[in-house]
């Protein structure tokens, strides 16, 4: 199938590109290389550099004869969106806005959506379960709800189907070290850990040891970015095969590790010992986000094959290394 992949020079993106074209799709990336890299697009795939929002999307899509749109151009720092909420509206709920109606005019049958477990807030209980209510604490999260709540409206209107995908903690890199995560400036777990294991940072500050936890330290489900990307290709293929039917999915394996768990995994890995900070807690950081995966494993043939915490980290840190190499 021909797919655009908007975001596609980004961390996510750039593996779901990958994932695509091993299956035998054609793609087409649409990218504003903001945040992205265009060395980050495999080079079987078309490059266009574009904003989500440029009206000449639609000449795209019709010019490519697009059937699927993959969504995954935004704005993805949550503090951010909490001091810029507009920026989040901006380039998340009214980018993707414009994006949908591009797709509508064009005649886009399936559109795949990168939500985020950010959407639930802070829930009563975990895991959490795509049912359970959907109160977002942050502008980042609302901004992709909002976006939801598009689609769910759209495809009651129009001939398209869509897949959102909630993801909880994506991390790791193409096992096979084709990409990886290169976000200059990174906050996430798993990145900063690796970061310290090369030298670019000296200690990993550990935000709280008092949460309501095994060990006091934040609990999150930690997925493989590949296995997230070949589940985009699954659900595409669930959309192509039931085009009346749209799908709101976790993605995520249900179970936690701790950051303490995650940094014992980085010394086993590496061999050596992270400098632990022990930090007070993040402003608005929940104790624990475990995903109820039964829906996506339901829905699709889908099944988890890099949920090996320590494999997670192994395919982190060698990305980074090359990052290191390559001098960026
Ligand atoms: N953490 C540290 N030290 C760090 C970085 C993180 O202790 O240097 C802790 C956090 O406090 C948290 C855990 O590691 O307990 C994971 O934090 P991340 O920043 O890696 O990820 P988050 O869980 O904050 O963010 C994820 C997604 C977001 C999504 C959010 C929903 O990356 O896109 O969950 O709450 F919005």
């Amino acid at each position: 199938m021909k797919v655009m992949v908007t975001g596609g020079a980004g961390y996510i993106g750039s593996h779901a590109v990958l994932a695509l074209l091993d299956a035998g799709h054609e793609v087409v990336v649409i990218d504003n290389l903001v945040t992205g890299f265009d060395w980050a697009v495999d080079s079987r795939a078309t490059l266009i550099e574009l904003a989500v929002e440029d009206p000449a999307v639609r000449d795209v899509l019709r010019e490519h004869d697009v059937k699927a749109i993959m969504h995954f151009a935004g704005s993805v720092v949550v503090p951010e969106s909490v001091t810029d909420p507009l920026k989040y509206y901006r380039n998340n709920t009214a980018a993707s806005r414009s994006l949908i109606e591009s797709a509508v005019a064009a005649g886009v049958a399936h559109f795949i959506f990168s939500s985020t477990a950010a959407t639930y807030g802070t829930p009563d209980k975990v895991p959490i379960a795509e049912g359970d209510p959907t109160l977002p604490i942050n502008p980042y999260g609302m901004s992709k709800l909002m976006t939801e709540a598009m689609l769910r409206d759209v495809a009651a209107a129009h001939p398209i189907n869509y897949a959102c995908l909630r993801y909880f903690n994506v991390a790791g890199a193409d096992p096979a070290g084709r990409s990886g995560q290169s976000t200059v400036g990174a906050t996430h777990l798993i990145k900063i850990a690796v970061e310290a294991a090369t030298g670019k940072r000296s200690s990993v500050g550990v935000f709280g040891t008092d949460f309501p936890t095994r060990d006091g330290t934040g609990v999150r489900d930690y997925i493989h970015v590949s296995d997230l990307a070949d589940a985009h290709v699954a659900a595409l293929e669930l959309l192509a095969a039931g085009p009346e039917q749209s799908h709101i999915l976790n993605a995520g394996y249900g179970r936690g590790f701790s950051v303490l768990e995650v940094l014992d995994a980085v010394d086993r890995v590496t061999n050596l010992t992270i400098e632990r900070k022990l930090e007070g807690r993040r402003a608005g950081d929940p104790a624990e986000l475990v995903a109820d995966n039964a829906a996506i494993l339901a829905a699709l043939p889908w099944r988890p094959k890099r949920a090996d915490l320590d494999g997670i980290v192994r395919d982190a840190l060698a990305w980074e290394r090359k990052l290191v190499e390559m001098g960026k």
